[in-house]
């Protein structure tokens, strides 16, 4: 089968989709599937008519390629595409919304509330510690962390969009969980100097990941409920990553989930892959289960 690997596109993770892309495409290749390589832009619609895909995968992040708008245009065209549809991925990129939706379920999310960012600007919106960040972003883009109240509030910068959330900080151990299908499948954590930003995530080196996770026996075993649940209730389908925070000196209370991401990375230094190899399956084998598993 013909494979069309979306990648790029305009949003802020675009360097993060490129290096994806260009990954699952090798890896497919690999596998021995014919690979167009697209970087999505304006003209994406009219190149998919041209090439005629048999399925589409879908390595972009963030906005437009994670948020249900490709997947809507995929839908439209009738094309079968990896990883979740409209609605999940829709939902998903909306931190607050999702946030919502997992509390209806009974799954622990931090206090957060939208703000519109000049008021962020001017006083402290919650009692320090806590976190601002975009609504929807992925890959730690724009996160300011407020550890003191007597550092003032943050002056944020100008791409910030118009409003932001804030959101009580989780102190504690960073811990994820990938679902492949409807199987959660490990517990990986990360340990990193200071946090997990943009390039802790993506420079070589930049974090150490200890999997199976060296944690509690019923601590993994909520991560890997808790990550389940969490797809289900969005209504994800092919491969999820969520992701947490554990505050080990609160036991199984201090254990919160921040987010599920619809697109997790697929770069050399991404989580996913490494937690295929759990299931026992090499990084083609995981790429080929995608192609397997698209559907619109
Ligand atoms: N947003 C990045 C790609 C991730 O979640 O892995
Ligand atoms: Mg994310």
């Amino acid at each position: 089968p013909k494979v069309a690997v979306l990648m790029g596109g305009p949003s802020a993770e675009r360097e993060v989709s490129l290096s994806s892309g260009r990954e699952c495409a090798a890896a497919l290749r690999g596998e021995g599937f014919e690979v167009v390589e697209l970087d999505a832009g304006p003209d994406l619609y009219a190149r998919l008519q041209e090439i005629k895909p048999d399925v589409v995968f879908n390595a972009l992040h963030g906005r437009w390629g994670e948020d249900g708008c490709v997947q809507g245009m995929l839908e439209w065209l009738g094309l079968p595409y990896t990883h979740s549809g409209v609605l999940a991925s829709a939902l998903a990129m909306d931190k607050q919304r999702s946030k919502e939706a997992f509390r209806a379920a009974g799954l622990p999310v931090a206090d957060s509330v939208i703000v519109e960012k000049h008021l962020v600007e001017e006083s402290h919106v919650l009692d320090p510690p806590y976190v601002v960040k975009p609504n929807s972003e992925g890959s730690s883009v724009g996160i300011y962390i407020v550890h003191e109240a007597a550092n003032g509030p943050p002056k944020l910068e100008p791409h910030m969009p118009a409003e932001v959330m804030v959101e009580t900080y989780v102190p504690g151990r960073e811990l994820t969980t990938t679902v492949v299908g409807d199987k959660p499948v490990s517990v990986t954590e990360i340990f990193v100097d200071g946090w997990y930003d943009y390039e802790a995530k993506y420079a070589p080196g930049g974090s150490r990941h200890e999997i199976p996770a060296n944690i509690p026996q019923d601590i993994f075993d909520l991560c890997l409920d808790y990550a389940l649940r969490a797809h289900q209730v969005l209504g994800c389908r092919g491969a999820s990553r969520t992701d947490f925070r554990w505050d080990e000196a609160r036991g199984a209370a201090g254990l919160y989930l921040l987010e599920t991401n619809t697109q997790p990375g697929m770069t050399p230094t991404s989580l996913v892959p490494e937690q295929a190899g759990e299931l026992g399956m090499t990084f083609g084998q995981l790429c080929a289960w995608m192609v397997e598993d698209a559907s619109c």
